[in-house]
């Protein structure tokens, strides 16, 4: 890919801002990063490219169409990478409105605005761009043990407000493409961990409470089965389906890591346990069992062979590397972690966890 213009959406959250370094640290060109700041955006995440020539960060809402209808305008991007979103299933339980709002209206605006900027390009600029809309597995339902892992085929059967409402916004991208010929692609990815992740997702909530001393969560009774990929590895494969992808497509992202709650878990005490052991016991110690997620989904499991057969991408991480150097990255960020859990963090967390009998906050 040649050094161009690219807009990145939701560019300051977790996945958003690992995948904005990666691709100012290998020189690919200009990053537009347009960002709400909501809680979960945070300018720290790009502190390390905020002085650099090929980062343009924007302070703007992906549904206010004049923002996004100057910045296309003057930045006249070969591709535009969809992120943002409300991302935590938790949350769209509670407050369901801002996912509507984000997901489904904020991609409508979005996919409206780039419709019409791509429609007056020139007819081979026309082919050569993308909307690149990054999605989730999520919007496939809930797999029994015995089912086959998702496909790109399986018939969308999302479970909670969130996961309906980025299934409504993958239609959305779907219908721009088939309706006007935008060249979209969609990827649907498993559940990412890594460096800079909000600590109301698990992994990085269960290092957080073991190294306060606070009680491990664990909704249920731990058997619920998830698919992790390296966050890393996750912008790998968007960059990869953003080069050589098929209009119209859509693409699977995993890495063929399915592991109970209960698995992931206790990985983390034991890496803990050898990394910054306590005075005295384990991390296990901590654990609690908590009042279940309304609607949870018993298991996801990503099938990722058309990735990489037709595309060639291979994840770079096992879970036993990534989990690890993930451990190690919250070990070094400590402050980090203290500026992000102020606030209104502790607001959610006594929402959250006091129905279930915790307080965490
Ligand atoms: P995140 O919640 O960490 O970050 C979301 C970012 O979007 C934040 O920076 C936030 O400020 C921004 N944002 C929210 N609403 C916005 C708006 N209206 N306009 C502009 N910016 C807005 O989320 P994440 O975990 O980094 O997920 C990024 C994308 O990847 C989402 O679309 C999510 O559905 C998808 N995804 C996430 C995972 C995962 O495991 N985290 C897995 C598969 C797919
Ligand atoms: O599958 C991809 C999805 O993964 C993404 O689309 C979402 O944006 C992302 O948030 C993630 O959703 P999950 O609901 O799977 O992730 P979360 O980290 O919230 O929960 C992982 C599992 O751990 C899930 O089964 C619920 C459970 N859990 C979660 C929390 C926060 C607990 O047992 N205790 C907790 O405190």
């Amino acid at each position: 890919m040649g050094k161009k213009t690219i807009i990145v959406t939701g560019g300051a959250g977790f996945i958003g801002s690992n995948f904005v370094n990666a691709w100012v640290g290998k020189a690919l060109g200009k990053v537009i990063n347009l960002d709400k700041l909501t809680y979960a955006g945070n300018m720290e995440n790009l502190a390390g490219i905020s002085q650099h020539p090929d980062h343009v960060f924007v302070h703007a809402d992906i549904a206010d169409r004049t923002a996004v209808k100057a910045l296309l305008d003057t930045h006249q991007p070969f591709a535009v990478v969809n992120f943002a979103a409300e991302s935590h299933v938790d949350r769209s339980i509670h407050a369901p409105d801002a996912f509507i709002q984000t997901n489904v209206v904020g991609t409508f605006n979005l996919l409206e605005e780039v419709r019409a900027y791509w429609q007056a390009l020139p007819v081979d600029a026309q082919s050569q761009f993308r909307f690149l809309h990054v999605s989730t597995d999520e919007v496939y339902g809930s797999l029994s043990a015995s089912d086959p892992a998702f496909k790109e085929s399986n018939t969308y059967q999302p479970n909670s407000p969130y996961s309906a409402s980025k299934a409504a916004s993958d239609h959305l991208v779907r219908a721009y493409h088939h309706t006007y010929g935008l060249p979209t692609l969609t990827t649907n990815c498993s559940n990412n961990y890594g460096p800079y992740h909000f600590p109301e997702k698990l992994i990085p909530l269960v290092i957080h409470n073991a190294l306060s001393g606070k009680p491990l969560p664990i909704y249920g009774n731990g058997s619920n089965i998830r698919d992790w990929l390296y966050v890393e590895d996750h912008c790998s494969a968007i960059r990869e389906v953003l080069a050589r992808g098929i209009p119209g497509e859509t693409y699977n992202i995993g890495g063929w890591n399915e592991k109970t709650n209960l698995e992931v878990v206790h990985t983390l005490c034991d890496i803990l346990d050898q990394e910054r052991p306590k005075a005295q016991g384990s991390y296990r110690d901590q654990m609690t069992f908590v009042k279940d997620r309304p609607g949870h989904d018993a298991r996801y499991a990503i099938d990722a062979t058309k990735i990489e057969q037709e595309l060639g991408w291979k994840p770079e991480e096992t879970f036993e590397t990534g989990i690890r150097k993930t451990v190690r990255w919250y070990l070094e960020h400590a402050e980090w972690v203290a500026r992000v859990t102020s606030g209104e963090y502790q607001h959610w967390l006594s929402k959250n966890y006091h129905e279930r009998g915790e307080e965490l906050a």
